[in-house]
Protein backbone atom coordinates (compact mmCIF):
# COMPACT_ATOMS: atom_id res chain seq x y z
CA UNK A 1 0.00 0.00 0.00
CA UNK A 2 1.49 3.53 -0.59
CA UNK A 3 2.03 6.24 2.38
CA UNK A 4 -0.81 8.32 3.07
CA UNK A 5 0.43 11.54 2.01
CA UNK A 6 -1.11 14.90 4.22
CA UNK A 7 -3.06 17.83 1.77
CA UNK A 8 0.42 19.71 1.74
CA UNK A 9 2.45 16.58 1.20
CA UNK A 10 0.25 16.02 -1.84
CA UNK A 11 0.13 19.35 -2.79
CA UNK A 12 4.27 19.73 -2.97
CA UNK A 13 4.36 16.35 -4.82
CA UNK A 14 2.37 18.19 -7.37
CA UNK A 15 4.91 20.72 -7.75
CA UNK A 16 3.27 23.55 -5.97
CA UNK A 17 6.59 24.03 -3.72
CA UNK A 18 8.78 24.42 -7.13
CA UNK A 19 11.02 22.00 -8.95
CA UNK A 20 13.14 21.32 -5.59
CA UNK A 21 10.47 20.17 -3.34
CA UNK A 22 8.61 18.54 -6.19
CA UNK A 23 11.66 15.99 -6.76
CA UNK A 24 11.82 15.56 -3.21
CA UNK A 25 8.78 14.63 -2.61
CA UNK A 26 9.28 12.07 -5.53
CA UNK A 27 12.46 10.90 -3.63
CA UNK A 28 10.57 10.58 -0.31
CA UNK A 29 7.44 8.79 -1.82
CA UNK A 30 9.35 6.56 -4.17
CA UNK A 31 11.78 5.75 -0.71
CA UNK A 32 9.04 5.31 1.45
CA UNK A 33 6.76 3.35 -0.73
CA UNK A 34 9.59 0.57 -1.09
CA UNK A 35 10.22 0.11 2.52
CA UNK A 36 6.85 0.12 3.35
CA UNK A 37 6.31 3.62 5.11
CA UNK A 38 2.44 4.39 6.47
CA UNK A 39 3.43 8.11 6.64
CA UNK A 40 5.92 11.00 6.17
CA UNK A 41 7.47 12.16 9.71
CA UNK A 42 8.86 15.38 11.16
CA UNK A 43 12.70 15.73 11.05
CA UNK A 44 14.79 17.73 13.59
CA UNK A 45 17.90 18.25 11.12
CA UNK A 46 19.81 16.96 8.50
CA UNK A 47 23.40 15.53 7.94
CA UNK A 48 24.06 15.87 4.22
CA UNK A 49 27.10 13.75 2.77
CA UNK A 50 28.23 13.48 -0.86
CA UNK A 51 29.96 16.69 -0.53
CA UNK A 52 33.39 16.18 -2.51
CA UNK A 53 33.71 16.89 -5.68
CA UNK A 54 35.94 13.40 -6.06
CA UNK A 55 32.69 11.58 -5.52
CA UNK A 56 30.01 13.93 -7.75
CA UNK A 57 31.89 14.69 -10.59
CA UNK A 58 30.54 16.62 -12.75
CA UNK A 59 26.67 14.94 -13.37
CA UNK A 60 26.27 15.55 -9.53
CA UNK A 61 27.29 19.10 -9.63
CA UNK A 62 24.66 19.50 -12.16
CA UNK A 63 22.28 18.24 -9.93
CA UNK A 64 23.15 20.18 -7.57
CA UNK A 65 22.77 23.37 -9.55
CA UNK A 66 19.47 22.22 -11.06
CA UNK A 67 18.27 22.10 -7.21
CA UNK A 68 20.03 24.86 -5.51
CA UNK A 69 18.03 26.93 -8.10
CA UNK A 70 15.08 26.91 -6.44
CA UNK A 71 15.81 24.26 -3.44
CA UNK A 72 15.82 25.60 0.26
CA UNK A 73 16.50 23.94 3.30
CA UNK A 74 13.16 23.67 5.53
CA UNK A 75 15.78 22.50 9.13
CA UNK A 76 19.35 22.88 10.52
CA UNK A 77 21.41 21.18 7.64
CA UNK A 78 25.23 20.30 7.78
CA UNK A 79 27.68 19.02 5.55
CA UNK A 80 29.98 16.29 5.42
CA UNK A 81 33.72 16.86 4.84
CA UNK A 82 34.63 18.09 1.24
CA UNK A 83 37.19 17.12 -0.90
CA UNK A 84 39.44 20.07 0.16
CA UNK A 85 40.20 22.27 2.97
CA UNK A 86 38.27 25.27 1.78
CA UNK A 87 40.79 27.89 2.90
CA UNK A 88 44.11 25.92 2.57
CA UNK A 89 43.69 23.62 0.37
CA UNK A 90 46.85 24.60 -1.53
CA UNK A 91 49.16 23.51 1.48
CA UNK A 92 47.21 20.05 1.19
CA UNK A 93 48.53 19.61 -2.88
CA UNK A 94 45.54 19.80 -4.06
CA UNK A 95 44.85 21.11 -7.91
CA UNK A 96 43.38 24.45 -9.04
CA UNK A 97 41.18 22.65 -11.14
CA UNK A 98 39.73 20.08 -8.61
CA UNK A 99 39.76 23.64 -5.95
CA UNK A 100 37.43 25.49 -8.41
CA UNK A 101 35.07 22.64 -9.03
CA UNK A 102 34.98 21.69 -5.65
CA UNK A 103 34.46 25.47 -4.35
CA UNK A 104 31.13 25.05 -7.22
CA UNK A 105 29.81 22.63 -5.00
CA UNK A 106 29.82 24.45 -1.76
CA UNK A 107 28.70 27.49 -4.03
CA UNK A 108 25.28 25.56 -4.89
CA UNK A 109 25.30 24.01 -1.37
CA UNK A 110 25.15 27.34 0.39
CA UNK A 111 22.69 28.70 -2.19
CA UNK A 112 20.50 25.99 -0.50
CA UNK A 113 20.79 27.64 2.67
CA UNK A 114 23.17 24.67 3.95
CA UNK A 115 25.30 25.78 6.88
CA UNK A 116 28.77 24.97 5.09
CA UNK A 117 30.14 22.69 8.38
CA UNK A 118 32.12 20.52 6.07
CA UNK A 119 32.28 17.62 9.24
CA UNK A 120 31.17 14.24 9.89
CA UNK A 121 31.22 14.73 13.80
CA UNK A 122 27.99 17.60 13.66
CA UNK A 123 26.92 16.83 16.99
CA UNK A 124 30.15 18.68 18.27
CA UNK A 125 29.51 21.99 16.43
CA UNK A 126 26.11 22.59 17.11
CA UNK A 127 23.54 19.91 14.99
CA UNK A 128 23.34 17.93 18.21
CA UNK A 129 19.81 16.42 18.52
CA UNK A 130 17.50 15.46 21.58
CA UNK A 131 17.11 11.61 22.79
CA UNK A 132 14.38 10.04 20.52
CA UNK A 133 14.53 13.12 18.12
CA UNK A 134 13.89 11.77 13.95
CA UNK A 135 16.84 13.31 11.79
CA UNK A 136 17.73 12.12 8.45
CA UNK A 137 21.42 12.24 8.48
CA UNK A 138 23.86 10.27 5.74
CA UNK A 139 27.48 10.02 7.04
CA UNK A 140 27.59 6.51 9.05
CA UNK A 141 29.67 7.47 12.05
CA UNK A 142 27.74 10.41 12.42
CA UNK A 143 24.27 8.31 12.02
CA UNK A 144 25.64 5.50 14.53
CA UNK A 145 26.78 7.95 16.88
CA UNK A 146 23.09 10.03 16.43
CA UNK A 147 21.05 6.10 17.33
CA UNK A 148 23.81 4.87 19.57
CA UNK A 149 25.23 7.64 21.64
CA UNK A 150 22.47 10.19 21.78
CA UNK A 151 19.58 7.68 21.33
CA UNK A 152 17.90 9.91 18.21
CA UNK A 153 16.28 8.54 15.45
CA UNK A 154 17.77 8.14 11.97
CA UNK A 155 18.30 6.01 9.20
CA UNK A 156 21.52 5.77 7.17
CA UNK A 157 20.31 8.35 4.13
CA UNK A 158 22.16 8.87 0.89
CA UNK A 159 23.40 12.18 -0.29
CA UNK A 160 19.85 12.71 -2.22
CA UNK A 161 18.01 11.37 0.29
CA UNK A 162 18.96 13.78 3.39
CA UNK A 163 18.70 16.96 0.83
CA UNK A 164 15.05 15.63 -0.21
CA UNK A 165 14.42 15.47 3.51
CA UNK A 166 16.21 18.80 3.79
CA UNK A 167 13.66 20.84 1.75
CA UNK A 168 10.81 18.80 2.14
CA UNK A 169 11.70 18.69 6.69
CA UNK A 170 10.39 15.17 6.54
CA UNK A 171 11.49 12.02 5.95
CA UNK A 172 9.97 8.42 5.57
CA UNK A 173 8.93 6.50 8.69
CA UNK A 174 10.43 3.37 8.01
CA UNK A 175 13.42 1.08 9.52
CA UNK A 176 15.34 2.78 12.68
CA UNK A 177 12.45 5.22 12.69
CA UNK A 178 10.58 2.30 14.18
CA UNK A 179 10.91 1.26 18.17
CA UNK A 180 10.24 -2.21 16.78
CA UNK A 181 13.43 -1.93 14.72
CA UNK A 182 15.33 -0.78 17.10
CA UNK A 183 15.62 -4.13 18.94
CA UNK A 184 18.86 -5.52 19.92
CA UNK A 185 19.09 -9.55 19.16
CA UNK A 186 23.06 -10.31 19.80
CA UNK A 187 24.76 -9.75 23.09
CA UNK A 188 28.33 -9.35 22.91
CA UNK A 189 30.39 -10.18 25.65
CA UNK A 190 33.69 -7.78 25.81
CA UNK A 191 36.21 -9.39 27.79
CA UNK A 192 39.15 -7.55 26.81
CA UNK A 193 40.70 -3.94 28.21
CA UNK A 194 40.91 -1.45 25.92
CA UNK A 195 43.96 0.90 26.38
CA UNK A 196 44.55 3.44 23.83
CA UNK A 197 42.22 4.97 21.11
CA UNK A 198 43.19 2.38 18.32
CA UNK A 199 41.41 -0.36 20.68
CA UNK A 200 38.04 1.06 19.80
CA UNK A 201 38.53 0.64 16.06
CA UNK A 202 39.74 -3.03 16.40
CA UNK A 203 36.59 -3.40 18.78
CA UNK A 204 34.63 -2.37 16.46
CA UNK A 205 35.88 -3.90 13.69
CA UNK A 206 35.18 -7.35 15.62
CA UNK A 207 31.71 -6.76 17.07
CA UNK A 208 30.96 -5.03 13.52
CA UNK A 209 31.71 -8.72 11.88
CA UNK A 210 30.76 -10.84 14.79
CA UNK A 211 27.11 -9.34 14.88
CA UNK A 212 26.79 -9.90 11.76
CA UNK A 213 23.27 -8.61 10.86
CA UNK A 214 22.27 -7.84 14.36
CA UNK A 215 22.01 -4.70 16.51
CA UNK A 216 24.73 -5.70 19.38
CA UNK A 217 23.63 -5.22 23.36
CA UNK A 218 27.21 -4.79 24.25
CA UNK A 219 27.96 -5.65 27.74
CA UNK A 220 31.35 -5.64 29.89
CA UNK A 221 32.64 -2.37 28.96
CA UNK A 222 32.90 0.37 31.98
CA UNK A 223 33.88 3.43 30.88
CA UNK A 224 33.91 5.26 27.56
CA UNK A 225 34.65 8.84 26.87
CA UNK A 226 33.73 10.34 23.72
CA UNK A 227 36.79 10.17 21.58
CA UNK A 228 36.69 6.63 22.46
CA UNK A 229 32.64 6.25 21.23
CA UNK A 230 33.11 8.51 18.39
CA UNK A 231 36.21 6.03 17.40
CA UNK A 232 34.14 2.98 17.89
CA UNK A 233 30.82 3.60 15.67
CA UNK A 234 33.21 4.92 12.65
CA UNK A 235 34.38 1.23 12.89
CA UNK A 236 31.20 -0.73 13.97
CA UNK A 237 29.55 0.69 10.95
CA UNK A 238 32.30 0.20 8.31
CA UNK A 239 32.81 -3.62 9.02
CA UNK A 240 29.13 -4.33 9.96
CA UNK A 241 25.85 -3.50 9.05
CA UNK A 242 24.27 -1.97 11.93
CA UNK A 243 24.28 1.90 12.46
CA UNK A 244 22.75 1.01 15.94
CA UNK A 245 24.25 -0.45 19.04
CA UNK A 246 23.74 -0.46 23.05
CA UNK A 247 26.35 -0.27 24.84
CA UNK A 248 25.28 -1.25 29.04
CA UNK A 249 25.70 1.70 31.62
CA UNK A 250 27.23 3.48 28.53
CA UNK A 251 24.81 4.06 26.27
CA UNK A 252 20.63 5.62 26.69
CA UNK A 253 18.21 3.21 26.09
CA UNK A 254 20.20 -0.24 27.22
CA UNK A 255 17.84 -0.58 29.82
CA UNK A 256 14.96 -0.70 28.19
CA UNK A 257 15.95 -4.05 26.65
CA UNK A 258 16.12 -7.62 28.07
CA UNK A 259 19.76 -9.09 27.26
CA UNK A 260 19.24 -11.00 23.80
CA UNK A 261 19.63 -15.14 24.60
CA UNK A 262 21.87 -15.20 21.40
CA UNK A 263 25.55 -14.03 22.49
CA UNK A 264 29.24 -13.84 21.04
CA UNK A 265 32.33 -13.34 23.25
CA UNK A 266 35.42 -10.41 22.44
CA UNK A 267 38.31 -11.55 23.63
CA UNK A 268 42.32 -10.51 23.92
CA UNK A 269 42.91 -12.66 20.76
CA UNK A 270 40.03 -11.08 18.73
CA UNK A 271 41.62 -7.50 19.14
CA UNK A 272 44.64 -8.44 18.33
CA UNK A 273 43.50 -10.58 15.10
CA UNK A 274 41.93 -7.16 14.12
CA UNK A 275 45.01 -5.28 14.41
CA UNK A 276 46.53 -8.38 11.84
CA UNK A 277 44.12 -7.62 9.37
CA UNK A 278 43.91 -3.84 9.65
CA UNK A 279 47.52 -3.42 9.43
CA UNK A 280 49.66 -4.20 6.69
CA UNK A 281 53.44 -4.96 6.30
CA UNK A 282 55.04 -1.40 5.72
CA UNK A 283 57.74 0.42 7.59
CA UNK A 284 57.76 3.93 5.53
CA UNK A 285 55.27 6.26 6.25
CA UNK A 286 54.22 8.80 3.67
CA UNK A 287 50.94 9.99 5.20
CA UNK A 288 49.81 10.57 8.98
CA UNK A 289 46.22 11.50 9.57
CA UNK A 290 44.60 11.66 12.47
CA UNK A 291 40.84 12.40 12.83
CA UNK A 292 38.57 9.98 11.64
CA UNK A 293 36.18 10.75 12.72
CA UNK A 294 37.01 14.04 12.70
CA UNK A 295 39.60 15.62 15.82
CA UNK A 296 38.01 16.91 19.01
CA UNK A 297 39.49 19.65 20.93
CA UNK A 298 40.47 16.93 23.29
CA UNK A 299 42.34 15.36 20.64
CA UNK A 300 43.89 18.33 18.61
CA UNK A 301 45.47 19.02 22.44
CA UNK A 302 46.84 15.82 22.96
CA UNK A 303 48.32 16.13 19.78
CA UNK A 304 50.30 18.95 20.43
CA UNK A 305 51.52 17.63 23.55
CA UNK A 306 52.88 15.02 21.91
CA UNK A 307 54.29 16.95 18.80
CA UNK A 308 55.52 19.98 20.83
CA UNK A 309 59.44 20.61 20.36
CA UNK A 310 59.63 17.98 17.48
CA UNK A 311 59.91 17.91 13.95
CA UNK A 312 57.83 16.08 11.55
CA UNK A 313 60.15 13.97 9.17
CA UNK A 314 60.82 15.15 5.68
CA UNK A 315 59.09 12.63 3.23
CA UNK A 316 56.26 12.48 5.98
CA UNK A 317 52.77 14.70 5.95
CA UNK A 318 51.20 14.70 9.02
CA UNK A 319 47.63 15.77 9.01
CA UNK A 320 45.18 16.69 11.38
CA UNK A 321 41.32 16.65 10.20
CA UNK A 322 38.96 18.47 12.41
CA UNK A 323 36.08 20.60 11.81
CA UNK A 324 36.62 24.29 11.34
CA UNK A 325 35.44 25.33 14.26
CA UNK A 326 37.28 22.78 16.46
CA UNK A 327 40.73 24.34 14.67
CA UNK A 328 39.38 27.72 15.60
CA UNK A 329 39.07 26.87 18.99
CA UNK A 330 43.22 25.21 18.85
CA UNK A 331 44.20 28.64 17.39
CA UNK A 332 42.82 30.48 20.24
CA UNK A 333 44.58 27.61 22.85
CA UNK A 334 47.96 27.81 20.74
CA UNK A 335 47.21 24.11 19.70
CA UNK A 336 47.92 25.52 16.03
CA UNK A 337 51.36 27.12 16.26
CA UNK A 338 52.45 24.21 18.05
CA UNK A 339 51.13 21.68 15.58
CA UNK A 340 52.49 23.79 12.57
CA UNK A 341 55.70 24.66 14.07
CA UNK A 342 56.77 21.12 14.31
CA UNK A 343 55.66 20.74 10.10
CA UNK A 344 52.07 19.02 11.05
CA UNK A 345 49.26 20.49 8.77
CA UNK A 346 45.34 20.66 9.57
CA UNK A 347 43.16 19.69 6.86
CA UNK A 348 39.76 21.17 8.16
CA UNK A 349 36.52 20.25 5.92
CA UNK A 350 38.33 17.32 4.87
CA UNK A 351 39.74 13.82 5.44
CA UNK A 352 41.75 10.83 4.19
CA UNK A 353 38.35 9.27 2.37
CA UNK A 354 36.93 11.64 0.23
CA UNK A 355 40.43 14.00 -0.54
CA UNK A 356 41.61 13.01 -3.85
CA UNK A 357 44.60 11.44 -2.51
CA UNK A 358 44.96 8.00 -4.50
CA UNK A 359 48.06 7.98 -5.71
CA UNK A 360 49.49 10.63 -3.92
CA UNK A 361 50.82 8.39 -0.85
CA UNK A 362 51.74 5.10 -0.88
CA UNK A 363 51.14 4.72 2.59
CA UNK A 364 49.51 5.98 5.88
CA UNK A 365 49.27 5.30 9.62
CA UNK A 366 46.28 6.57 11.63
CA UNK A 367 44.30 5.83 14.93
CA UNK A 368 41.37 4.99 12.89
CA UNK A 369 39.71 1.74 11.44
CA UNK A 370 37.76 3.63 9.14
CA UNK A 371 40.21 5.28 7.96
CA UNK A 372 42.51 2.49 7.03
CA UNK A 373 39.55 0.96 5.21
CA UNK A 374 39.12 3.75 3.09
CA UNK A 375 42.55 4.48 2.60
CA UNK A 376 43.32 0.47 1.20
CA UNK A 377 40.43 1.73 -1.72
CA UNK A 378 43.03 4.64 -1.79
CA UNK A 379 45.84 2.13 -2.57
CA UNK A 380 47.66 2.72 0.47
CA UNK A 381 49.11 0.65 2.89
CA UNK A 382 48.04 1.05 6.39
CA UNK A 383 49.15 0.64 9.92
CA UNK A 384 46.92 1.77 12.61
CA UNK A 385 47.95 2.58 16.28
CA UNK A 386 47.58 5.27 19.20
CA UNK A 387 47.94 8.73 18.84
CA UNK A 388 51.35 8.59 20.51
CA UNK A 389 52.34 5.80 17.72
CA UNK A 390 50.97 8.19 14.94
CA UNK A 391 53.21 10.93 16.05
CA UNK A 392 56.07 8.81 16.33
CA UNK A 393 56.07 7.84 12.92
CA UNK A 394 55.38 11.37 11.59
CA UNK A 395 58.61 12.38 13.49
CA UNK A 396 60.65 9.43 12.21
CA UNK A 397 58.97 8.60 8.78
CA UNK A 398 58.67 4.95 9.98
CA UNK A 399 56.50 2.30 11.63
CA UNK A 400 58.03 0.94 14.55
FE1 LIG B 1 34.71 11.28 8.86
FE2 LIG B 1 36.02 10.90 6.66
FE3 LIG B 1 36.36 9.28 8.65
S1 LIG B 1 33.90 11.49 6.80
S2 LIG B 1 34.40 9.26 9.71
S3 LIG B 1 36.90 11.45 8.64
S4 LIG B 1 36.23 8.69 6.56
Amino acid sequence: MDMELTKQEQEMLDGKGGFAVRKSMEILTALGNIYGAERLIRVGSVQVAGVSYHNLGDAGLEFLNELAKDGRVRVLTTLNPAGMDLENWRNLGISEDFASKQNLVIDAFERMGILISCTCTPYLIGNLPRYGEHLAWSESSAVTFANSVIGAKTNKEGGPSALAAAFVGKTPCYGLHLDENRVPHVHVKVNTNLTKLSDWGALGYVIGKKAENKIPYITGITEADMDELKSFCASVVTYGAQPLFYMQGITPGADNHPVPKDSVTVDDSDIKNAYDCINDEVTNIELVCVGCPHCSIKEISEISELLSGKRVAEGTEFWVATSRTAKQLADKRGFTQTIEAAGGKFACDTCMAVAPLKGRFKSLATTSAKGCFYSRQNKMLTKMGSLRECVEAAVTGKWS
